[in-house]
């Protein structure tokens, strides 16, 4: 069967270079007689899988030397947890921005281990939009602030960062992570889950500021502490060595593709096909606030739910799979990654205009 275009949100498509790349390598790594799977994490060849991964990903997003670069277990999930247990070591209370399914999970997370401050929300419209922020509204004695810069059920990006002054920044970015440029030093940790933007499923990425390191609460478990990753170089047990290694690929084609900046700029453009013909369409609307409208995931509508499930059943037979929006919104969305080719974009858009008039 040839190739189709999959709109998932996540795991999500990947870039085809690096499967057949992976693919080549399965059986035999480079000469060394067996695959990544079955490598030690220490050993030489490993070793410098991991660290041109971490390398590239440095110079992707030009993360500063006063930050570490972590590899780690337990998805994003995890992380809002994590952040809240090595993060709330002064006043014990935080300020979320709550935009989402995900925001309320970090929230719910932080609050069982101190205050958490839910300073805007834009519950009240199904979260389709990123709720007006302006600096007076954070406590400048959080430990904390914390947002989900996009938004991935609901298809909304913050179109600009907070002003937080000295608080740190802590950003959920596991759906728009090196997808659009990003000052990295204006955050005191960003991390991210792998399977939408960054390879397969198992590795989560943290991107942490020294500073913030080693002040944990003492009832974090060791696997939990920043420190403990930090000190060992993510390797204080065994990292999941076969998804570091196909991220390290993916970080590779995106040098080769010229860097975030360029995948921003084929992202913009790729987004603008769909929202345009959106904007002009009788029969699909989409259902984010304008100025809220993300890069990475499209969501939209048709006029009615029997037409909706009509179009994501023909569409994934045209290839075009995976459209069904999240089970609590309904509808379609289109997730469409670095890794989504134009090409895939493009028929998707001819499929939706053949389909309005087919539909009319
Ligand atoms: C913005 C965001 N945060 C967190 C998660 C949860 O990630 P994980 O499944 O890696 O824990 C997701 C997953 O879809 C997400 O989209």
């Amino acid at each position: 069967m040839p190739r189709v275009y999959n709109f998932s949100a996540g795991p999500a498509t990947l870039p085809v270079e690096v499967l057949e790349k992976a693919q080549k390598d399965l059986v035999d790594y480079q000469g060394n007689g067996m695959s990544v799977m079955e490598m030690s994490h220490r050993s030489p060849e490993y070793t410098a899988i991991f660290n041109g991964a971490i390398e590239n990903l440095k110079s992707l997003m030009s993360v500063p030397d006063n930050y570490k670069i972590l590899f780690l277990h337990g998805g994003a999930s995890s992380q809002f947890g994590m952040v809240p247990l090595n993060l709330f070591s002064d006043k014990k209370k935080a300020d979320y921005i709550n935009t989402g399914a995900w925001s309320k999970k970090a929230i719910a997370e932080a609050k069982r281990y101190g205050t958490v401050n839910v300073v805007a929300s834009s519950e009240d419209q199904t979260f389709n939009y990123i709720p007006e922020i302006s600096n007076d509204m954070f406590d400048p004695e959080a430990d904390y602030v914390h947002i989900t810069t996009n938004n991935t059920i609901y298809g909304t990006t913050f179109p600009e960062l907070p002003e937080v002054g000295n608080v740190p920044l802590v950003a959920d970015m596991s759906s728009n992570i090196l997808a659009q440029e990003y000052d990295v030093s204006k955050f005191g940790i960003i991390y991210a889950g792998a399977q939408k933007n960054i390879g397969p499923a198992g590795v989560a990425i943290v991107i942490v500021l020294e500073d913030l390191i080693g002040n944990e609460l003492d009832i974090c478990p060791r696997m939990f502490n920043y420190k403990t990753h930090a000190d060992n170089g993510s390797m204080f047990n065994t990292p999941p060595t076969y998804a570091v290694y196909v991220a390290g690929l993916v970080f590779e084609w995106l040098i080769a593709k010229g860097g975030v900046a360029e995948m921003q700029k084929i992202n913009e453009e790729k987004a603008g096909w769909l929202y345009d013909f959106l904007d002009n369409s009788k029969l699909f609307n989409g259902t984010t606030a304008t100025n809220s409208r993300s890069t990475m995931n499209v969501p939209f509508v048709t006029t009615s739910e029997e037409l909706d499930a009509k179009f994501i059943k023909e569409a994934a037979a045209s290839g075009l799979k995976t459209l069904k929006g999240h089970r609590s919104v309904g509808g379609m969305r289109a997730s469409i990654y670095n890794a989504m080719p134009t090409e895939g974009v493009k028929a998707l858009v001819d499929f939706m205009k053949d389909f309005e008039l087919k539909n009319k």
